[in-house]
């Protein structure tokens, strides 16, 4: 994963902008070793509306250093705590890209998204800098010209700085993990995800119901840790492998049943495995039960194949096909609206976008 070739100067100040999605996993990544490898395989949607948009203007140094040199803007002004959390990931990954001290950076980024939302930006924001990265290599060094190669280190070094933001440089669904299952699947990079999958899922919305905009009490980094000394941790990982089987088998036939029963599954066994962590942790709130519910009862009352999931946040994301979409849209404005403080629309998406040569 390494650039070859040493730079070519350049006395021009250059840049590269890239706008990456959010996903959301069905088959949750929960524990991880090593350097950012995941305990077990997961699955996810690439998502639309919640992006980060993030640009890299880079101007070679008069004087060579040793260290990445770097300014940092999100959302037009100075940010020092996520400057210092991003010089440390550059700092982290420069012998993938040596060429990175060569060159004072500064980089851009802003969400789609309120920040304060309650959405968790860090696969958008990772994905969408690795991406910038990955394309920097390419106009610097020669490199990475086949999409590919370039997508599969875009994603390797977006897992560097966050799991599962390896998944969200592929459009639909994003496979990350080794698994005997799926060819190709790794622990250091996601794949695109090409079986044969019923179109139905790929028309799905996923409207995320924000019932707290509060910073998360424990990290993702903290509550993967836990799992270490978590009982069931075992029996998770190979929960996830299982489930993973059944989950692919209903997107090949379009079972939608089977899919929302695996997708609120996992959703709930990530909150319980937070539960029986110790020391123990909650992060739903009550509306997130309420919330799930209304969905129940709805989908009980009514028949329609809409289904909950929820990110290591309380936030519920409202699952189902386009075709009920316009049912769904009086519900959820007369009944779902008032458990929430917001609604975010958003639908399975294409993936990432270069905005600038
Ligand atoms: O990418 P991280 O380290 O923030 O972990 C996120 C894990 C979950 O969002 C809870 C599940 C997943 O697979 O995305």
């Amino acid at each position: 994963m390494q650039a070859q070739h040493t730079a070519i100067p350049s006395e021009e100040e250059q840049q590269i902008s890239w706008k990456s999605p959010s996903n959301l996993a069905i088959i949750k990544y929960w524990g991880k070793y090593g350097t950012q490898f995941p305990r077990n395989p997961s699955i996810s949607f690439t998502l639309s509306n919640a992006h980060t948009t993030s640009t890299i203007r880079y101007a070679k140094k008069p004087t060579p250093s040793k260290e990445v040199h770097l300014e940092f803007k999100f959302e037009g002004k100075e940010n020092a705590l996520f400057k210092t959390k991003l010089l440390k990931f550059l700092e982290s990954i420069k012998s993938h890209f040596p060429f990175l001290t060569e060159y004072n950076l500064l980089i851009e980024s802003e969400n789609s998204f309120p920040h304060s939302s309650g959405i968790a930006s860090s696969a958008s924001s990772m994905s969408a800098i690795a991406l910038c990265l990955c394309s920097m290599e390419k106009s610097i060094v020669g490199t990475l010209q086949e999409e590919t190669e370039f997508l599969k280190k875009a994603s390797y070094i977006a897992r560097l700085g966050s799991g599962s933001a390896s998944r969200s440089v592929y459009p639909s669904l994003a496979f990350w993990g080794e698994s005997e299952r799926m060819a190709g699947s790794s622990n250091e990079f996601a794949i695109p995800y090409t079986e044969k999958v019923d179109p139905v899922f790929l028309s799905f919305h996923d409207d995320i119901l924000i019932v707290s905009k509060k910073e998360k009490s424990v990290s993702s980094t903290a509550g993967h840790k836990l799992m270490e000394g978590n009982v069931f941790a075992d029996a998770r990982y190979q929960q996830a492998n299982d489930r993973m089987d059944s989950l692919l088998e209903s997107m090949r036939t379009g079972d939608l049943e089977t899919f929302g029963k695996i997708c609120e599954d996992e959703a709930l066994t990530l909150h319980a495995l937070m539960m029986c962590s110790d020391p123990s942790y909650v992060l739903i709130e009550p509306q997130t039960l309420s919330l799930i519910k209304e969905i129940r009862n709805y989908r009980a009352e009514t028949g329609h194949p809409v289904y909950f999931s929820l990110d290591a946040g309380p936030n519920i994301h409202l699952l189902y096909p386009d075709h009920i979409a316009s049912e769904i849209e009086s519900w959820k404005n007369n009944v779902l609206q008032g458990f929430c403080l917001d609604i975010l629309t958003d639908h399975v998406g294409k993936g990432p976008q270069k905005l600038s040569a």
